[in-house]
């Protein structure tokens, strides 16, 4: 959540500020601003609003100057206005962004106000920047009031300061919000994200959990949380494919659905070999891992928890493993039994996700046997803490409804369903049918992208509505909660999702001509009882919009429309189901006018808990 840019260069870097914003949008849209260092003045400059507001006044009246930070906000603590947009200065001296929380921000914004520091946002935030100008009282230097702040800040921060008395010079500190320094020739440049950095160098360093760093143009000196000079590995970055560039689509959501093959085949590629799933797609030592598990306990949050769901079914019957599935703000506030041998598996797009990796942390001192993350981010931090990574390789996803990971963490959940399967009670056949069915995944959502057209007039009957629910059976109810999920987040339709046996015991009451209900019917074992469940649905007048195997035998009739999935097998179904889903999301959102890529109220990386 917030998006964080700061450089420190020779030439002006107001645009380069600004371009990162642009890139880093997708983590916080409700306010942006800048603050640049220039003749020895602090210039600032905030909008409420998306980053284009700031690019316009930017455009009207520029900043000069060689030293900057910036910040695109998602509101935590005062409303989205330009008074709470970041940065934050204290007595025209000093300037911060943050991203994070900081929990203890009332008690220390007493202290301030006591030390005669007057407030001018409602945002936990400000206390950081008071906080370093007061501390410079008593401190030599920039850097020793920053690692003085930190000591008094609870919760969770990534933050970069500058002072105009000391033009050339970053600080930033980290502690549970990531942040990457980027090294370019004589100037460098600090983010939230390497994403927005990509424009001007290809080559980071992250920072680890309580590092505080002092970034000028020549140099940057990295100290750990106990003040000790620390050297942290720079790595060329690994993204191949300028992610900031939405190319022929008109959203990255769209841009990101149509990705999926691509996605798919780049995560299966080197990681399957006679027809079976190699251990070390999960990393080099993942063998020793992996050997003894004989239960799993997933954790993850939104679209990744239901990939985790679905997993469960397939780890359960198939691998012969015992599985549970929490979500991570659940696992980590409450006393959970540990069965022994157990893994743990956390599930990220990001990498970055707070509760997420609260939960991992947990997980840790209670002792699992190991812990495995299922992440589309190299470098964060689920993968650096984790003992072992499945690197989606999905490529960067900008779009805040996760389309193209969740596809990519199911093909992933069902290559880790394999190699334990492998190591417990899977037999050789079923081994080479998941590989073969993992490896023709990519062609046969390309055919499901076929239901494009079908689907973008099916989506005129959602327009008025304000209600919608899902349902599915077996694997294919996380595809249903899934589906839901993605109609209420870029269209603000209220959906649910039930496993269809459960209707009869409360939801039923709903149905009338008012709520379309959206049904996923693979040809499996279930079927006949989801068609019991679909009858009793007609019976009781409802409307119902039926993807279904062409060999289900549905019919269109007044209260049904069916609309034919491309045969597969029972491993890749929950993923073929997951694309008309996904594409009915995206055409309800743009009949209703609602904005795609960054729907109201939400960030894409959820860095507070
Ligand atoms: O980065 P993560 O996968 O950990 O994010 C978890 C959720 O915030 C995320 O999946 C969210 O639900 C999606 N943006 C919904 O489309």
């Amino acid at each position: 959540m917030c998006g964080i840019v700061g450089a420190v260069a020779q030439r002006d870097v107001a645009e380069i500020l600004l371009e990162g914003l642009k890139r880093l949008e997708y983590r916080g849209y409700d306010s942006a601003g800048v603050a640049i260092i220039h003749e020895g003045e602090l210039k600032r400059t905030r909008r409420l609003g998306k980053v284009q507001e700031l690019a316009t006044a930017l455009d009207e009246s520029p900043l000069p100057g060689g030293t900057g930070i910036a910040h695109t906000r998602w509101a935590t603590h005062g409303e989205p206005s330009e008074r709470n947009a970041h940065p934050h200065i204290s007595c025209g001296d000093i300037a911060v962004v943050h991203n994070g929380i900081i929990e203890n921000h009332a008690k220390l914004r007493e202290q301030l106000t006591a030390l005669g520091y007057e407030f001018a946002s409602d945002t936990d935030t400000e206390v950081i920047c008071h906080l370093v100008h007061h501390e410079l009282k008593s401190h030599d230097t920039l850097l020793a009031a920053v690692q003085a702040t930190v000591k008094q800040l609870e919760g969770a921060y990534g933050t970069v300061v500058i002072d105009r008395r000391d033009p050339e010079r970053l600080v930033v500190a980290r502690s549970g919000s990531p942040l990457v320094i980027g090294y370019g020739l004589g100037e460098h440049f600090v983010a939230s994200d390497q994403l927005a950095l990509l424009p001007v160098t290809r080559t980071f360093a992250y920072l680890e959990e309580g590092d505080v760093a002092e970034v000028t143009r020549r140099e940057v000196n990295i100290f750990d949380i106990d003040g000790n000079p620390v050297t942290r590995e720079k790595k060329e970055s690994e993204i191949t494919h300028d992610a900031g560039d939405k190319g022929e689509y008109r959203h990255y959501m769209l841009k990101e659905i149509y990705e999926q093959p691509m996605a798919l085949a780049r995560t299966l590629e080197g990681r399957i070999a006679n027809q079976q799933v190699l251990d070390t797609a999960f990393g080099d030592n993942a063998a020793e891992f992996l050997k003894d598990i004989k239960h799993v306990q997933i954790i993850a949050c939104g679209t990744s928890y239901h990939a985790g769901m679905a997993a469960r079914y397939w780890l359960e019957e198939w691998a012969g493993v015992s599985c549970n599935v929490e979500i991570a703000s659940e696992f980590r506030y409450r006393k959970s039994h540990m069965f022994p041998n157990s893994l743990l598996v956390t599930i990220s797009q990001s990498g970055e996700t707070a509760d997420t990796l609260a939960a991992l942390r947990l997980a840790k001192e209670m002792g699992y046997k190991s812990t495995l993350t299922i992440c589309n981010a190299p470098g964060s931090s689920l993968v650096r803490e984790s003992d072992m990574a499945y690197m989606m390789k999905a490529g960067a996803e900008i779009g805040v409804a996760s389309t193209k990971a969740f596809t990519v963490q199911l093909a992933g959940l069902l290559m880790l369903t394999a190699v334990l399967g492998r190591y417990n009670s899977m037999s050789d056949e079923m081994q080479k049918a998941i590989s073969q069915s993992l490896q023709s995944m990519p062609a046969k959502v390309e055919q499901a992208l076929g239901l494009d057209d079908a689907i973008a007039a099916l989506a005129e009957d959602f327009a008025d509505k304000n209600h919608a629910l899902f349902l599915g059976r077996g694997d294919q109810y996380p595809i249903a909660m899934e589906g839901a999920l993605k109609l209420k987040e870029i269209s603000y339709i209220h959906a649910e999702a039930y496993a269809s046996g459960e209707l009869k015991h409360g939801p039923l009451a709903l149905i009338d001509a008012d709520m379309p209900v959206i049904v996923v019917a693979p040809n499996n074992e279930l079927l006949e009882k989801l068609k019991s469940n679909v009858e009793e649905v007609r019976a009781r007048g409802g409307l119902m919009y039926v993807f279904a195997d062409k060999d289900a035998e549905f019919e269109s009739d007044d209260t049904m429309k069916v609309i034919p999935v491309p045969h597969c097998d029972e491993f890749m179904a929950p993923l073929i189901y997951t694309i008309p889903l996904q594409l009915l999301s995206y055409h309800v959102a743009l009949i209703k006018g609602t904005d795609v890529d960054q729907p109201r109220n939400l960030a894409k990386s959820v860095t507070v808990e």
